[in-house]
């Protein structure tokens, strides 16, 4: 199966690309589907499931990084995983990833948002303090925020927009932007997320 597709929109907010129609439309399906209709998953957060996606595991995930190697100067791949989210929920925590790119892609459909202002991605280009351990950077979302109030730093705020693909530094604070979908199981929100090169440890 191609993944990519060949009518991607790239543009850039603040210095941070976007890349929009990423994957083909079968691609687009078959990870959303997924996501929506599967019952195991590695992990259960409050508000959201997740799945692991690590090299050399699934066909998928390995077309997909070895046609974004050919299309795209990219750091090794390390590890990825997808949330499918309650219909409203505050979605991901203030953190980093210990990443030098992050590409993090929404597959829901545009059809399935109730609230238009919810569900996209805030940036914040700042990183974390040298001495943060990783519990810090990724688990303690108040102590982020509180360093983030503190650097008087505001967000860039990606709106959420299906097939939406965006690439920067997974070091970066980052957070969902909340999730508001409507009702029904193929309206529910997931994302995408893969990681390349090492960061912060
Ligand atoms: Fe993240």
């Amino acid at each position: 199966m191609k993944t990519l597709s060949d009518n991607q929109i790239v543009s850039n907010i603040e210095d941070i690309e976007i890349i929009d129609n990423f994957f083909t439309k079968e691609c687009f399906l078959a990870l959303r589907y997924r996501m929506v209709f599967g019952k195991s998953f590695n992990k259960q957060y409050e508000g959201y499931l997740a799945l692991d996606h690590y090299p050399n595991e699934d066909y998928l995930t390995d077309c997909i990084v070895s046609e974004l190697n050919y299309k795209k100067k990219l750091p090794k791949f390390k590890r990825g995983w997808s949330f499918v989210y309650a219909q409203n929920t505050k979605g991901v925590h203030m953190h980093c990833d210990p990443s030098e790119v992050n590409l993090n892609v929404w597959v829901s459909s545009d059809e399935s948002v109730d609230d238009k202002t919810k569900n996209g991605l805030n940036i914040y280009k700042i990183l974390p303090p040298l001495n943060w351990s990783r519990k810090d950077w990724n688990n303690d979302g108040s102590k982020a925020k509180d360093y983030i109030l503190s650097n008087n730093v505001k967000p860039i705020k990606i709106p959420y927009k299906s097939n939406r693909a965006i690439f920067f530094n997974g070091a970066y604070f980052h957070e969902t932007n909340s999730v508001s979908m409507k009702p029904g199981r193929e309206n529910m929100r997931v994302s995408y997320t893969l990681l390349f090169g090492n960061n912060l440890e």
